[in-house]
């Protein structure tokens, strides 16, 4: 017999609205530490959802893995083989996922496999662990991931903890043991990008963006200067060059991750320029401004918060500087894609906010998140975290 646990009455209205999470509260606190499963209940007694419990969690103590009343443990591993299966079945139909090697198979909650990713990154599978209680599961899991991705291969597959617990953010390990670092190349609808593992939390490439990137190609087609902000190893800057680009030029304050680029450049054959500016990105669109540039394109992907090495600023407020300067560095005709990464503010208050900064004169042509086989859905803005809008 499952544990049955009162749920906070916030908790069960959210759900209900199609959150499918518990946070730590007096009431989730209290549930039996040793338990897999939990039956959330209201205070009539009246069963909401079968709960994967996460007891060492520091935020997520539940996540909702069944509604279905009666329901058994043994139904557990026959679940999780159907959604993987379904999870194959749907990535399978989508156009954009079959020309790239970087991409997720499995995403979550919105894939009803609550705090577990699969990530594919070349022939690497790297399974990244939101929820805690599935690291104690891989033992059983694995043979699982076998059988319904049979393109993974035993040797190649990576295990990552991405939940705050404590031991901070670490690479992301062989599931054989071995310590090893791998550099290798990815190809992303045409173009290739190095990925290593092993060595660092991230490993060269947001595969959540690659989908965006597709739906992107259209826009970029013909646009001889490009600007991309933010640039990490320059995802962006190698789309816009093999698409045709005269001139990029990137910034970014790592003088590691535009080292990376410049390997990421060597790795393709473009024709046009690349140019990298290791400052912060205020001072990069003042050094741009003196020189006279305009861009047909702008792309701007800060980080929730960064900082210039002196100061930290959200990225709202780094907007808030830095819009009259991009407004004017942006050509006649050109568009600024403006990425917003968090989910504690909404889409809507993102352009409410950009639209009425002082001298704007920007209108949004297109808004831009996650798709694809980065799916999210309504209720749950924690996996609604990307926010891009088109402005012309
Ligand atoms: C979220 S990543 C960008 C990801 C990239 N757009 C992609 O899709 O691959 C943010 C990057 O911003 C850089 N960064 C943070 N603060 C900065 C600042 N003030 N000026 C320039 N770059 C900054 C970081 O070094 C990091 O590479």
């Amino acid at each position: 017999m499952l544990p049955r646990c009162q749920l906070h009455p916030i908790s069960i209205k959210l759900m209900r609205q199609g959150h499918p999470w518990v946070t730590l509260d007096a009431f989730s606190r209290r549930f039996p530490k040793e338990a897999k499963f939990v039956v959330g209940q209201d205070d009539r007694r009246m069963d909401i959802g079968v709960l994967l419990h996460d007891p060492n969690h520091k935020v997520v103590r539940g996540r909702l893995w069944s509604l279905t009343r009666p329901w058994d443990e043994k139904m557990f591993w026959n679940e999780v083989e159907q959604r993987l299966a379904t999870a194959r079945h749907v990535r399978l139909e989508i156009p954009s996922f079959k020309v790239r090697e970087n991409r997720y198979w499995v995403f979550g909650e919105a894939d009803n496999l609550p705090g577990l990713m699969l990530l594919q990154l070349g022939e690497h599978f790297i399974v990244q662990f939101y929820a805690l209680c599935w690291r104690e599961m891989f033992k059983e899991l694995k043979p699982k991931l076998m059988k319904y991705f049979p393109e993974i291969k035993e040797e190649k597959l990576w295990i990552q903890t991405r939940s705050e617990d404590g031991s901070g953010q670490k690479p992301p390990t062989l599931w054989s043991g071995e310590a090893k670092i791998e550099n290798f190349v990815v190809d992303e609808d045409g173009f290739k990008i190095i990925a290593r593992l092993g060595e660092a939390y991230d490993y060269g490439v947001y595969s959540d963006m690659a989908s965006v990137r597709y739906g992107l190609k259209n826009d970029l087609k013909d646009k001889k200067k490009v600007l991309n902000l933010y640039s990490y190893t320059g995802a962006f800057s190698l789309q816009a060059l093999h698409l045709g680009a005269d001139s990029v030029v990137s910034v970014d304050l790592s003088g590691k991750y535009l080292g990376w680029l410049d390997e990421n450049i060597a790795k393709n054959n473009f024709k046009g320029e690349h140019r990298s500016l290791k400052m912060p990105v205020e001072e990069a669109l003042k050094l741009l401004k003196s020189e006279g540039h305009q861009f047909d394109v702008i792309i701007s992907d800060p980080p929730s918060a960064s900082s210039d090495g002196n100061k930290r600023t959200s990225a709202l407020k780094a907007y808030e500087n830095q819009w009259q300067d991009l407004q004017d560095l942006l050509a006649p005709k050109g568009w600024l894609l403006s990425f917003l990464n968090t989910h504690t503010v909404s889409a809507a208050k993102f352009e409410a906010h950009l639209k009425s900064l002082p001298g704007n004169r920007l209108k949004i042509s297109k808004r831009v998140g996650l798709k694809d086989d980065c799916p999210t859905f309504k209720g749950f803005q924690e996996g609604n975290y990307l926010k891009g809008c088109m402005w012309v």
